[in-house]
């Protein structure tokens, strides 16, 4: 398998002194080509903070991130800028489409600060509102949309570019349970198909068997759960 990413001795420290705040510790972690991951752990426990550092919107205190193998230069802010434009796709826990655009504008945007041509967007556009069932959204503003299908034009915009790395915030806190699970499915399926790596941050325990890998932090340190023995869990803590 294809090693897309990997944090190497991670840590990520908040403030000075006697009020550093630890909240990652030494975190190691490869993430493969086609792999989607769900991130777990308690409020505060820093899924924020690896999310943020995995999509270089963060530097890390200590340690490396690689993607495809090459070392992020945290200190270089146009290359990390083109990492995030070219390499990344990004759900939040609320769409954050802009909302004097279009649908269409909102994705077209993201393929235009990619440098795709024209042609391009325009085929990779309209084969993303197909597959995500979106096509009588095209020519509407986000206000005209209902949360779920504003999710499903986020999963959209993720993955105009072709990005490798799919990093999603609790991107179904706003929904309810179908409407969220039916968006996390949609996310699935996509993601796989484009073979891009997927990271999912969720409190929903009932999201975890879908995933490929469980990863949880708690107290700064991260592991991975065997998803076998994660379902038997989840069977448990089902409300
Ligand atoms: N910019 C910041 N400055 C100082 N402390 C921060 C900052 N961002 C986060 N923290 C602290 O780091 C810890 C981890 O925060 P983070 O947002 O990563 O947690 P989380 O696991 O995403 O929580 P939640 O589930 O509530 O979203 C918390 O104690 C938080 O207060
Ligand atoms: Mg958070």
């Amino acid at each position: 398998m294809k090693s897309v990413m990997a944090c190497q001795g991670i840590s990520k420290s908040y403030g000075a002194g006697d009020i550093l705040e630890r909240v990652l510790k030494r975190v190691d972690l490869e993430l493969f080509e086609g792999q989607a991951s769900v991130l777990v752990g308690p409020s505060g426990s820093g899924k924020t903070t690896l999310l943020s550092i995995l999509g270089c919107l963060l530097a890390p205190s200590e340690g490396q991130l690689l993607i495809a193998d090459q070392t992020v230069n945290f200190s270089d802010k146009s290359s990390l800028t083109e990492v995030r434009r070219k390499k990344l796709g990004f759900i939040f826990q609320h769409a954050q489409l802009l909302p004097f655009l279009t649908i269409e504008e909102n994705l077209a945007i993201v393929g235009r600060n990619a440098g795709m041509e024209d042609m391009d967007i325009k085929q990779r556009l309209d084969g993303l509102l197909q597959r995500l069932e979106l096509k009588v959204m095209r020519y509407k503003y986000p206000a005209q949309l209902s949360g779920g299908q504003r999710q499903r034009v986020a999963i959209a915009r993720a993955l105009l570019h072709r990005p490798s790395i799919v990093l999603a915030d609790e991107p179904t806190a706003a929904l309810d349970w179908n409407t969220g699970k039916t968006v996390v499915e949609l996310l699935l399926e996509q993601a796989r198909l484009e073979k891009a790596v997927l990271v999912v941050v969720t409190h929903d325990t009932r999201m975890l068997p879908l995933f490929d890998r469980i990863l949880t932090i708690a107290d700064g340190l991260l592991s991975e759960q065997r998803q076998t023995a994660a379902v038997e869990n989840t069977f448990y803590t089902q409300p």
